[in-house]
């Protein structure tokens, strides 16, 4: 304690140092982060830095000249202070690993650290000392490209998720050589763009916001993020930039955020385009106020914040407290102790060990949604003895690049193995491989290539397809309205099933995707997200049965895009959607004049489930679930409620079970959703072994903002659910008083 009270007091004697020697403009010149030169040392970079105009370069990634950019900061600026270098390492470095979406379907955080530690060791080697991830915006819209990044549609386990990436990046200590910062994005909001578009207006009510949207932020700094940046999106008529009650308010008042808060790109100066502001000099001003300490490429700050100081509009504390906060960032990194990278002193990229890391994070993200009885026998994992002949189809079985998926800046295609690859090397050479593309591309409605992948299919034992989406059809600014499988897919799948062979669909994306139409009509599906560099390898791990499927949806998957947003944590609604909306729906012939039948909650031209829940995944055996008891079924409101469910391995396999615990608050002053996740494990579990789960859940996890917007518990019956995924039904009653 007293150590860590000496490091902390150092810290901010140094920053009272430092900003008495600073001028003005040299402090301004901490605030601004300005475009690296793709490994060149400009004349005008480097001068900015001698004169002390720059505090940070984003996107230099060549360690020499990074090295010569810090050299000049420290040896030839006035103060010598040194250069935060920043960069998006979003889901790995030269190793890439799942996107983020599919690492958070392994529900295991020390998944996710693991990845983020091999990206930071990678990345710092460099001279990379900054990322700007995880990225934990809530995505409940597919439609928008950037769910890609984040960890799904669940609150909880986005928070649980990025605690734990923050733990990998920082490390245990964030002065050693391989730790670099991390960045909480975007605060906040900004998943709920309207209609899935980026960058657009977000609509959320204060009390979803308090509930869904700022708690992954809250446990990011209970974890000790180093720096959090803000959203492009406009929040209730003020953008992210400009919200001085999230970021002041909330982030430092309520929740004591000492980091560093850096806009987005252009985020600042775009104030003036979303009218908040009038110009450039307004804009410096609303977002200097609000408690934005770093500018992300735009100047507003450096050609006005000069000006604003000595008017008084912002106020020389309020320039010196953000500033502070740039330096301690820098302090608390070892910046000053450590002023270049020597590459030498960090593993290789791309090395053997980073690579297997890939591979086994990428064998847990990858999710099993059907496995059907062919022969008597389950499909999966295949019978690599019994094959005489495999078709593997589509264009992504074979493509190094595109398996890696959105943000991969250093992504390197020549360390990344693909199913047709992996498949190769694992096969015996009497087995005969065919290969198709079958679609030049996932986008195009080319069916040219139609007969000869069927022709493989109809020799084959088993056809692999492997489709889904290109790297470039999600991620920043790439959304799509219409989610189902792109291009001729839906129709090259149609026709590789009426061969006759079984099918392995092999789904590689950046989204939920609606697969209604496809589904079910295959004998195997495996949802494999991007999964980056070892992303074949896993898959063929996973095929035959090298390893197991464990991983479990971090989101709903859509029947059609017309149902999105569909989340499980949804309200009840007056009028919920019941089986009978169901067989209504069925009942209604297009031309039947009832169409009032039901009036519930429903589409009348789909389903209104989903087609796989949140939380759901198979493994190659069966867990049984027996229904979840209580040790108490009344406990008080500092109490803690413990919740058991007894499981049996009903197969012949082992599996990694991700148990999970839902709860549902079944009157609040304010509505509350019909389920929310409170907690989850792992549970290994060998063929035929049973074993009780238990969880312990403090009452003070069910608290909520009621209607007077404050955070409470409220007693009252709870219902709680252990169970495999969001959509099962066998729960258990408890209640909570005073
Ligand atoms: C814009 C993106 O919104 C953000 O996530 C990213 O970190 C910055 N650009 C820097 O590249």
């Amino acid at each position: 304690m007293s150590e860590l009270l000496s490091t902390a007091l150092s810290v901010d004697a140094r920053i009272t140092e430092l900003l008495a020697q600073l001028s003005i403009e040299e402090k301004i010149g901490q605030l601004q982060q300005v475009q690296g030169g793709g490994g060149q040392v400009s004349a005008d970079l480097a001068q900015a830095i001698r004169e002390g105009r720059v505090g940070s370069v984003i996107n230099e990634v060549h360690v020499d000249t990074v090295n010569a950019l810090q050299h000049i900061a420290v040896h030839e600026s006035r103060h010598g202070i040194p250069l935060l270098i920043g960069r998006d390492v979003i889901h790995g470095f030269a190793t890439v690993f799942p996107i983020p979406l599919g690492q958070a379907s392994s529900w295991n955080p020390d998944a996710v650290a693991r990845g983020a530690r091999v990206a930071a060791t990678e990345a710092a080697a460099c001279g990379v000392n900054w990322t700007f991830a995880p990225m934990i915006d809530i995505g409940r819209d597919p439609r928008w490209g950037r769910v890609a990044e984040g960890f799904g549609e669940d609150p909880y386990l986005t928070g649980v998720l990025a605690a734990a990436a923050v733990r990998g990046y920082q490390g245990a200590d964030l002065t050693a050589p391989d730790a670099i910062a991390a960045c909480a994005k975007h605060f906040v909001g900004y998943g709920a763009s309207e209609s899935g578009r980026d960058y657009n207006t977000t609509n959320i009510a204060p009390r979803e916001l308090r509930d869904v949207h700022l708690p992954p932020f809250h446990a990011a700094v209970q974890a000790g993020v180093a720096s959090v940046m803000t959203s492009f999106s406009d929040i209730d008529g003020v953008p992210a930039s400009a919200n001085r009650p999230l970021l002041t308010g909330v982030l430092r008042d309520e929740w004591g955020f000492d980091g560093l808060v850096v806009s987005d790109w252009d985020s600042i100066r775009q104030l003036a385009i979303h009218g908040l502001t009038a110009d450039d000099r307004g804009s410096a001003h609303e977002a200097a106020i609000a408690g934005v300490d770093m500018e992300m490429a735009s100047t507003t700050y450096a050609d006005h914040l000069a000006d604003l100081v000595r008017d008084g509009l912002v106020p020389v504390e309020r320039l010196d407290a953000m500033v502070a906060n740039v330096l301690r960032m820098k302090l608390r990194l070892g910046l000053f102790e450590r002023t270049s990278t020597d590459p030498s002193t960090f593993p290789v990229a791309g090395n053997v060990e980073h690579l297997q890391a890939a591979r086994e994070v990428a064998q847990e993200s990858i999710v099993l949604l059907r496995n059907t009885m062919h022969d008597g026998e389950y499909l999966l994992p295949l019978a690599a003895g019994a094959l005489r002949r495999i078709a593997v189809i589509g264009p992504l079985a074979d493509d190094p690049y595109e398996q890696l998926g959105t943000w991969i800046f250093d992504g390197d295609a020549q360390h990344s193995r693909t199913v047709l690859g992996a498949l190769r090397e694992a096969l015996p050479d009497s087995v005969q491989v065919d290969v198709a593309q079958g679609v030049p591309n996932t986008r195009s409605q080319d069916t040219s290539g139609f007969d000869d992948a069927v022709r493989a299919a109809s020799h084959a034992d088993v056809a692999v397809l492997v489709l889904g989406e290109e790297s470039i059809l999600s991620g920043e600014a790439h959304c799509r309205a219409d989610v189902s499988l792109p291009g001729a897919q839906e129709a090259l799948v149609e026709a590789i099933v009426a061969t006759g062979t079984p099918v392995v669909l092999v789904v590689m994306a950046g989204r939920a995707l609606a697969l209604e139409r496809v589904a079910h009509r295959v004998h195997a599906l495996l949802y494999a997200w991007h999964p980056g560099s070892m992303g074949g390898a896993a898959i063929v791990d996973l095929l035959f049965g090298a390893a197991s499927p464990s991983a479990r949806l971090p989101v709903t998957l859509p029947r059609a895009t017309g149902q999105i947003p569909i989340y499980y944590a949804h309200k009840n609604t007056g009028k919920p959607a019941t089986p009978e909306s169901v067989v209504s729906m069925h009942d209604i012939h297009p031309r039947a004049p009832q169409l009032s039948v039901g009036n519930t909650s429903f589409h009348l031209d789909v389903d209104p489930s989903p087609l796989y829940p949140f939380g759901f995944g198979l493994t190659y055996t069966y867990v049984e679930y027996e229904a979840p008891s209580l040790r108490l079924a009344d406990v008080p409101l500092d109490g803690t409620v413990e919740v058991s469910a007894t499981l049996t391995n009903r197969g012949a396999r082992a599996a990694d079970e991700v148990v999970q615990l839902y709860v549902r608050d079944l009157v609040g002053s304010a509505t509350r959703p019909v389920k929310e996740l409170k907690g989850f494990q792992r549970v290994h579990l060998a063929a035929g072994e049973r074993r009780t789960v238990r969880f312990s859940l403090p009452i003070a996890q069910l608290a909520f903002h009621g209607r007077d917007l404050q955070r409470t518990v409220e007693p009252g019956r709870f219902q709680a659910w252990i169970a495999p995924h969001a959509g099962t039904t066998t729960s258990v009653e408890f209640s909570v008083h005073s």
